[in-house]
This record gives C-alpha cells, sequence and structure tokens, in this order.
C-alpha cells in the first residue's frame, strides 16, 4: 500500500498540532513504521523541538516549494534521517512565510507539495505535515497532498470556535478536488475535572459523531518538559498519559487505514 499522508491542521494556534506531528510520528515509528515528519510552520517550531535551527540548515522545506521539479536530489537535501524521534524529518523556515509572495505567478501552486511527495509515499508508510496556524499556500498544499486531515481541537471553550474556518477551508477545496478531503478531529489538552472540558467533549461528539477520534489526548505536562528537553514524550517518561495515549491514537489511525 502507498504510503499515507496526514495534514495535522487547525487554525486555532496551541491546539496541540505541532506536539500531535511529533508525538504521533515517534509513536508509528514504535509501530514499526516508516514515518516523515514534515515542518511546514515558518514558525519552524516543530524543527527546533528536535534541535534544527533553521538558519543553520543547508536547505528546508522552503527550497522543496522553490524547485520547479523536486526530485531526490532536493529530498537528499533536506532530510534529516532517524531523528531523536526514531522518525525522518524534514525542516521547516521562516523563509516559508516568504512563499506567498514567491509563488505567486506559479501555475498549479496548489499541487506542489503533491507532486513533491510522489516518491515519499513509496518511501514511507505515513507522512506527517504539521501545518501552520494559518490559511495560505501552504495549508492549501496540504489539504490537497493529504489522503487525512487531522484536527487536534483543544477541549476548552474556545477551541469550537477555531475548527469553523477550517471546515470552511476544507468545505472550499472539496469543491474543486477529484475526491473530498477526509478528516478527523482529535480532543486534546482533555481535562477530566474541568466542567467545561467535558462539556466540549460532549459537543464534539454530538457534532461530528465518528469524525473524534475514540482516543483523547489528556493534558499531561510531560510534554512541556520533553519540547524544553528537545526530546520526544517516549524519550522523557514512556509510562506518561501522554505517550500511551498517542501510542492508542497511533494504533487507532492504522486500525483505520485497514478497515
Ligand atoms: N496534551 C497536552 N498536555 C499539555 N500540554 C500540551 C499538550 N499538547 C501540547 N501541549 C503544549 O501546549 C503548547 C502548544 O502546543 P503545540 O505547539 O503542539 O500547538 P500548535 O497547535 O502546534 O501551536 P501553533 O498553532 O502555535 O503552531 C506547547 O507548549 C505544548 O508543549
Ligand atoms: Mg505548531
Amino acid at each position: 500500500m502507498a504510503g499515507r499522508v496526514i495534514a495535522i491542521a487547525n487554525q486555532k494556534g496551541g491546539v496541540g498540532k505541532t506536539t500531535t506531528a511529533l508525538t504521533l510520528g515517534a509513536a508509528l515509528t514504535r509501530l514499526e513504521k516508516r514515518v516523515l515528519v514534515m515542518d511546514l510552520d515558518p514558525h519552524a517550531n516543530a524543527s527546533v523541538h528536535l534541535s534544527y535551527f533553521p538558519e543553520t540548515l543547508e536547505a528546508s522545506v522552503y527550497d522543496l516549494f522553490q524547485e520547479q521539479q523536486a526530485d531526490g536530489a532536493i529530498w537528499e537535501r533536506i532530510l534529516k534521517l532517524g531523528t531523536g524521534g526514531g522518525f525522518d524529518f524534514a525542516p521547516g523556515s521562516i523563509r516559508l512565510s516568504e512563499l506567498e509572495v514567491d509563488l505567486k505567478e506559479r501555475k498549479n501552486k496548489g499541487l506542489i507539495l503533491n507532486v513533491a511527495l510522489e516518491d515519499m509515499r513509496e518511501r514511507y508508510d505515513y507522512v506527517l505535515l504539521d501545518c501552520p496556524p494559518h490559511v495560505g499556500i501552504l495549508l492549501v498544499n496540504a489539504l490537497v497532498a493529504a489522503d487525512l486531515v487531522l484536527i487536534p481541537i483543544q477541549t476548552d471553550f474556545l477551541a469550537l470556535y477555531g475548527i469553523r474556518l477550517l471546515f470552511d477551508t476544507i468545505r472550499l477545496l472539496n469543491r474543486v478536488l477529484p475526491r473530498p478531503v477526509r478528516y478527523m478531529a482529535l480532543p486534546t489538552m482533555f481535562d477530566q475535572r474541568t466542567a467545561a472540558c467535558r462539556r466540549i467533549l460532549r459537543i464534539m461528539r454530538d457534532k461530528l459523531g465518528d469524525k473524534v477520534l475514540e482516543t483523547v489526548i489528556h493534558f499531561d505536562t510531560k510534554f512541556r518538559e520533553s519540547s524544553a528537553g528537545g526530546k520526544v514524550i517516549f524519550d522523557v517518561d514512556p509510562k506518561a498519559r501522554g505517550a500511551v495515549e498517542y501510542l492508542n491514537l497511533a494504533r487507532e489511525i492504522v486500525r483505520n487505514e485497514n478497515a
């Protein structure tokens, strides 16, 4: 089976996109899957988390978008093999924010990533895309390339507001794409003791039904500890609740693919 591309997206900031990209990537690796994580965010949080500092890199995802024809050579310059998380990694760069202007005249500019990923779908079982928290050329490229859009939703009272925008974008794309974009929502930063959290989770399940994953990611301070230490949670505390839950998420995603 060709590799699956999963875009991790939500226009709301700070909901757990980057944490999900890195931790799910590490979890899938632990299930013996071949995984590539790509940093599509100009803030390059995922890259910095893994100690790849954009200003010191020879090439980044930015160069992939710049190439007229992304061949193996450009991938070899970009890819970091076997990072601390166990997966391969394509770092981002602040320069990704220039693409909006750079690509203005480019034909089929929404398809660049999809075309560039052609060979990567053979090389990997999963390609995870850490998306920026705003609509633009990068998010569109990610949604077009994606077999599945994974939407982390923070289970607090403001969280539902952010997903409306994303659903609008998905609806818009579905009108022009040959096949509709599949999406699943992932409840994150859940706190069982907080009434607002429990309410939001109920609303999510009521409104989105089976589009909400069974796995719920609870609030776990070990995630902060991990990013501060440049590690994934499995290397800080493999028994932490967050580690166990992202492994469950990985299993659920693999199960869904096979269903
Ligand atoms: N389940 C969790 N429990 C506790 N803290 C978490 C959890 N998930 C993420 N965090 C923390 O919340 C903060 C925001 O998470 P993250 O960077 O993954 O969000 P994001 O959606 O990628 O943000 P942005 O929109 O800015 O890119 C980080 O400090 C992260 O360590
Ligand atoms: Mg992020």
